[in-house]
């Protein structure tokens, strides 16, 4: 990895400050420890992950020298209930980056998979810490990049695809860091310039899941009906067969057909 090479092409705060690591056990874990030392913007990187994170205590299958493994520290002005809109703006600047970087028509499912030809490619764990009124927030973004499909463990290979894959050549990820740090900046600007409502219409405009039938477990519960919207906060609105909506702040979604 080339970390000179994404320095030079950084545009704003966001990636200025890069620590990277052949060998973590979680970049998010490091960067939460970091939080308070580092200035904001800060990257984590590493080549490998022993314990990467997923969402909902899940692990991320984190193979060396092949993806990325990124986890950016943010202390944002925001208000903890806006927190969600933090996971929205990295969902937004990922799938521009990737889009940018390779040509692959990425989009959203709820709240921030990076999903193409109905597989995902990448998702983005946000982990908060609160105290006396600080908020540190850790953005981890995971992401397949040069990995073939059999290489994927068993349990994921029917659901999983990366960059190479989709796209039938190796990209550089450096190349893809790099947009994803600047695009990270230009999202996380706005929102934190009261560009809120813009960024709700963007993240809209980029996902795949509005309008669809879905089903949504939240810990013991499952839910089904139409992915109607996404409020204020970034709550998905789902409408009921009863007619109610239910507003929901976490869950694992799967999209039905
Ligand atoms: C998901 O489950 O979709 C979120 C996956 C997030 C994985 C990334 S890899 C870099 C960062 N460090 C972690 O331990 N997890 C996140």
């Amino acid at each position: 990895m080339n970390i000179d090479e994404i320095k030079k092409k950084i545009r704003g705060g966001i990636g200025k400050e890069i620590f990277f690591y052949r060998n973590t056990g979680s970049t998010n874990t490091l960067a939460l420890e970091l939080s308070d030392t580092s200035a904001e913007g800060s990257a984590i990187i590493a080549d490998c992950q022993e314990s990467g994170k997923g969402r909902l205590g899940r692990t991320w299958w984190s193979p060396p020298e092949s993806n990325i493994y990124m986890s950016i520290i943010l202390k944002p002005r925001l208000d903890a209930s806006h927190m969600t809109l933090i996971t929205i703006m990295s969902a937004v600047a990922c799938t521009h980056a990737i889009r940018q970087t390779t040509g692959l028509n990425i989009t959203i499912k709820w709240p921030n998979d990076l999903i193409v030809s109905d597989k995902k490619m990448g998702g983005i764990l946000t982990e908060l810490k609160l105290r006396k009124g600080i908020t540190r927030a850790v953005v981890g973004i995971g992401i397949n990049v040069n990995i073939d499909a059999d290489q994927f463990p068993g349990d994921i290979r029917e659901t999983a695809t990366s960059v190479k894959i989709e796209k039938g050549t190796t990209v550089e990820r450096e190349d893809i860091i790099t947009a994803i740090l600047n695009e990270v900046d230009r999202w996380y600007t706005l929102l934190q310039k009261n560009g809120k409502n813009l960024l709700l219409e963007e993240w809209k405009r980029l996902t795949s899941t509005l309008g669809k039938k879905i089903m949504v477990v939240i810990g013991n519960r499952t839910l089904y009906g139409i992915a109607e919207s996404i409020d204020g906060e970034g709550r998905l609105v789902l409408r009921l067969a009863s007619g109610e909506a239910e507003k929901i702040l976490s869950g694992d979604l799967t999209v039905l057909r």
